[in-house]
């Protein structure tokens, strides 16, 4: 599914660059660009990470 439309990123890339490292809402934002254009998709992309994070 598709969480930023803007920069095309997927929920699955999202958990990826967390299982490879980044630990963060913003080490996410920074590493694939998800929520730096027209910011519509932050909310969903914040609730992927925190879900995210809290089972790994
Ligand atoms: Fe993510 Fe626009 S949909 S910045």
């Amino acid at each position: 599914m598709y969480v930023c439309l803007c920069h095309g990123v997927t929920d699955g890339q999202i958990r990826d660059a967390i299982y490879e490292g980044c630990c963060s809402y913003r080490e996410v934002r920074e590493t694939l660009g998800v929520a730096t254009q027209c910011g519509k998709c932050a909310c969903l992309a914040k609730q992927v990470v925190r879900e995210t994070l809290s089972d790994v």
